[in-house]
């Protein structure tokens, strides 16, 4: 766990990204090449060097043989050849990147070394442990902006409804039922480790309230309460982070294929921030 204090300008962008999981063969280059033109380029009227990359964890696969999950087709790339690839990878991000989440696969191989902390040293940015609250302050004044908590996550996210609408319905309350008792003053709310690219917003309800003389009609804005200690819970933003693993590839046995799982949208999401507010975050599918 650990608290970042991250100054900025009133507008930006924050590209959460993560379980690239270089290395294994079902990574989808060409989804990491659209998802590197988007960040690289003008978003939502802003400058590319308004995007800002948040990795959240699982950049390579790091199974070795001795791994229950090695497949040799899956697995041909070593590791030492992935640390290579990421450092790689992200290099041309570096400038802008807030950091990376340590995560389960990287995990595996701490007998022989913090893997995130080496690769982050390499990259000459921030490793942010397993989770990290993010505190946005306004590069002028040092004004409080909002918080963001971010966790790679251990949990899948799940759904066996029927129809389709209840799926994605259920796949909304799980990530915010994960998320939601972790801290209470963050405005905006991650995870990653499914694989399922989910984005649950603010759900406003209709209130009543009165002014001494008349009934008075409003929905909350969750704006207003982005610099509570107590943020309510259906007026922050959650999400889940999305992959860049394809769940079958031919002539391979995918570890999603053995598993019997149904296809993900690859992707990742946006966090637009403007005028110091959460504006919207957005699921991006490459
Ligand atoms: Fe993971």
């Amino acid at each position: 766990m650990r608290l970042m204090a991250f100054r900025t300008g009133p507008d930006f962008n924050i590209f959460a990204a993560g379980d690239t999981h270089e290395g294994n063969a079902a990574f989808s280059e060409k989804a990491f090449n659209k998802f590197a033109d988007m960040f690289f380029s003008e978003y939502e009227n802003l400058p590319s060097d308004k995007n800002h990359l948040l990795h959240m964890g699982d950049p390579g696969e790091f199974i070795t043989y001795k791994d229950t999950r090695y497949e040799p087709k899956i697995h041909k790339q070593t590791v030492v050849k992935q640390f290579d690839g990421i450092i790689d990878r992200y290099k041309p991000f570096e400038p802008r990147m807030l950091g990376m989440l340590d995560s389960n696969h990287p995990i595996v191989l701490d007998p022989i070394g913090n893997v995130t902390e080496y690769l982050c040293q390499k990259l000459n940015i921030e490793y942010l442990t397993y989770s990290t609250k993010f505190t946005f302050l306004s590069k002028q004044k040092e004004e409080f902006m909002f918080k963001l908590f971010a966790t790679h996550g251990k949990k899948s996210i799940t759904s066996t409804a029927e129809p389709q609408e209840r799926i994605e319905a259920n796949l909304k309350i799980a990530v915010k039922r994960q998320l939601k008792r972790k801290y209470s003053d963050c405005a905006v709310m991650l995870k990653a480790h499914a694989h399922k690219l989910i984005v649950a917003p603010p759900t406003p309800k209709l209130c009543l309230a009165d002014n001494m003389k008349r009934i008075i009609e409003f929905y909350p804005n969750p704006i207003d309460y982005h610099q509570m200690p107590y943020i309510p819970e259906e007026l922050r933003w959650y999400a889940c982070t999305g992959s860049f693993l394809r769940t079958y590839l031919l002539d391979h046995n995918t570890y999603s294929e053995k598993a019997e799982y149904d296809p993900v949208d690859l992707g990742f999401v946006v966090v637009m921030v403007r005028d110091r507010k959460v504006k919207e975050v957005r699921g991006i599918q490459l």
